[in-house]
């Protein structure tokens, strides 16, 4: 069968090495095949389904728990992505942080640790944070180490072109074009800005994802092997590509004030992109009419989310079969299908 792939980044690329997998003709369209625009490149790639389903739209969690269940064989056939199952320790500085961060480890069955007992796993805290909870299920990958094996996975089958209107495709077409399928498809899909630094130093400064509040400023750190540790992330209503003053501080005081030997880290880089969002911030996964079936709005997980969403929109082109665990996600509840 031949596919048309609208979309070269984490999601679209994903869907694109399934469909091979399963013997389709498959081809993936982006304006820029080898370019760093799309939201993966700023992402840290926690794959954190605990730590980003609370109080969301109730029906995400178990797409979270299900792709956080595919990415240990996913990365592993995928080769060196910088999976690491260490774990993610979530602590808070204050009062008021421990008071918000308690109901969601409570929401997650997370068992609330002193602060000397969050510090015997992670000596680096500072001796000010005054609780954490140990969350040992959520892992990372780095999303650009991802991309580039994706990118690889699909060797001649990534074509450039800028699609601007989905009556120029033949045959079945999958829209997994992040923020710019809106413009495509009509869809409900916004920007929602997020700034992000990336420190370097010595490595083993960190054993886990640290991530946690401090003075009411919420971060998270997700330290590399190589000694990079990704510090994120903003998140603003706002499509604009500007890296603020006020940003980059929040990042660094609450940085450092949960992980003070981070100081002596140097900046190498700051960076700036969007995730898709949709009203729910949930994803869309499903048909949109008889030729079109579109994957996007991924928000804050379109890396967690990318092996689970291959795998059922791959089963909906190749079958026709919707698994039910996308009925919550089709583009038919914002009223577009
Ligand atoms: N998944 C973390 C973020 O979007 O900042």
């Amino acid at each position: 069968m031949r596919v048309a792939v609208v979309g070269g980044g984490i999601i679209g690329l994903a869907i694109g090495r399934e469909l091979l997998r399963r013997n389709a003709d498959v081809t993936v369209y982006d304006p820029a095949p080898a370019g760093t625009g799309g939201a993966w490149h700023v992402a840290a790639g926690m794959l954190a389904p605990g730590g980003e389903s609370a109080f969301e739209f109730p029906f995400l969690e178990p797409l979270l728990a299900a792709s956080n269940e595919l990415w240990p064989a996913f990365a592993d056939e995928l080769g060196d992505v910088g999976y690491d199952d260490a774990g993610t320790l979530s602590v808070a500085l204050t009062a008021d942080d421990l008071a918000e961060a308690r109901r969601e480890w409570a929401h997650q069955k997370l068992t609330t640790l002193t602060g000397s007992q969050a510090r015997d796993l992670e000596p680096a805290l500072s001796p000010r944070v005054r609780a954490g909870a140990f969350a040992p299920t959520e892992r990372q990958v780095d999303p650009r180490k991802v991309v580039a094996a994706l990118r690889r996975a699909l060797n001649g089958r990534i074509v450039r072109r800028n699609i601007s209107n989905l009556s120029e495709m033949e045959g079945r077409v999958i829209v997994a074009a992040g923020c710019g399928t809106a413009t495509l498809t009509g869809l409900p899909i916004r920007l929602v800005k997020g700034q992000i630094l990336r420190l370097r130093g010595e490595p083993g400064l960190l054993k886990h994802v640290v991530d946690g509040a401090a003075d009411g400023r919420h971060v998270y750190l997700v330290p590399r092997a190589d000694g990079e540790v990704v510090v994120g992330a903003t998140q603003e209503e706002r499509s604009d590509r500007a890296i603020t003053a006020g940003g980059v501080h929040d990042l660094l005081r609450a940085a450092l004030d949960l992980v003070p030997g981070l100081s002596e880290h140097e900046i190498a880089e700051w960076t700036v992109g969007h995730r898709p969002g949709t009203p729910d911030n949930a994803p869309i996964i499903g048909a949109l009419n008889d030729r079109v079936i579109v994957a996007a709005g991924h928000h804050r997980n379109g890396v967690l989310l990318a092996p689970i969403t291959a795998r059922l929109v791959a089963d909906l082109v190749l079958t026709g079969a919707a698994d039910p665990l996308i009925d919550a996600f089709t583009p038919g509840r914002f009223g577009c299908a």
